[in-house]
């Protein structure tokens, strides 16, 4: 039975999918959301491996089902949706699942040289459903694709800091500039790269490195609005999105992590202005006993 004033669901690795959640809470103001980052676990995307983030992804999903009644499941974190959504829809037919994938066809779309950046973790870029949306959506361009060893990880690291994401956050400077020159030329010539995906959603919250590496005017491209768009469409479909003044939890977040309770709420606080208490740590069974 799914209820309108049930919440959504929403997890990622760590941090990176409150960027997702920001973009969800401005297009869904009355609905309320539950947030699962598997800090403790982070990175999934470097070296991971596709059975542990399916396992991880199976039991979150069974854990924020049983524990807060989710209406919807938002997998905000490119990684695990190339990994384990499929699978997940196979396992929990019934649960309304949205993923996030790389931006690749606005990208494409928006691009005036043809060429077109992305940076995504190991585990998506080497996915098998990464290659299809390359295929599905590159006819005449050229995707320069990076993994981005290191970066996800940096990201989770340092919201622990006291001034997370500061210009003396040197390692995610570092990485940034390491990546992007990797990349190849970027501007507006012949042959340079004019659009850049950012394809994991912690990478959200380097766009301002990005930018102060690139120029002005590279377009940096993320799929948070799109996806919050698509998990509104998903509601409607299944009957289930809020009214405004239904239900007393309207609006309502409520954060947890099965890393470090700190470094969420610091997160938390800056990126979504959340207090404290709205932030807890949990235990998630581990995959083994997963059902
Ligand atoms: N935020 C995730 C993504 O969108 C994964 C980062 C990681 O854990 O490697 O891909």
């Amino acid at each position: 039975m799914i209820f309108s004033t049930s919440p959504v669901g929403v997890f990622d690795s760590g941090i990176g999918g409150l960027s997702v959640l920001q973009a969800l809470r401005h297009e869904l103001p009355h609905e309320s959301f539950v947030y699962l980052a598997d800090s403790g676990n982070a990175p999934y995307g470097d070296a991971r491996g596709d059975v542990f983030v399916q396992q991880r992804t199976r039991a979150i999903a069974h854990y924020l089902r049983e524990q807060y009644a989710i209406k919807a499941l938002v997998i905000a974190c490119n990684t695990a949706t190339a990994a384990a959504v499929e699978m997940l829809r196979a396992h929990m037919p019934d649960l309304p699942l949205i993923g996030v994938e790389p931006a690749i066809k606005p990208a494409a779309l928006s691009s005036q040289t043809g060429h077109v950046g992305v940076m995504a973790t190991r585990g998506t870029v080497s996915s098998a459903r990464f290659t299809k949306l390359l295929a599905m959506h590159g006819g005449g361009r050229q995707f320069h694709v990076q993994a981005c060893d290191g970066l996800a990880k940096a990201i989770e690291q340092s919201t622990e800091e006291p001034e997370p994401l500061s210009p003396e956050t040197t390692e995610i400077r570092a990485l940034c500039a390491r990546y992007t020159s990797a990349l190849g030329h970027f501007g507006h010539k012949t042959g340079e790269i004019d659009a850049l995906v950012l394809g994991c959603t912690h990478y959200v919250f380097v766009r301002e490195h990005l930018r102060a590496l690139l120029g002005p005017d590279i377009q940096l491209i993320d799929t948070g609005a799109a996806v919050a768009r698509q998990t509104r469409r998903v509601l409607l479909q299944i009957q289930a999105l809020a009214a405004e003044g239904e239900g007393k939890a309207q609006g309502r977040m409520h954060l947890m992590t099965t890393g470090s309770l700190a470094a969420l709420q610091s997160a938390a606080r800056r990126w979504l202005e959340l207090p404290a208490q709205d932030c807890s740590a949990v235990v998630v069974p581990e995959p083994a006993v997963a059902a």
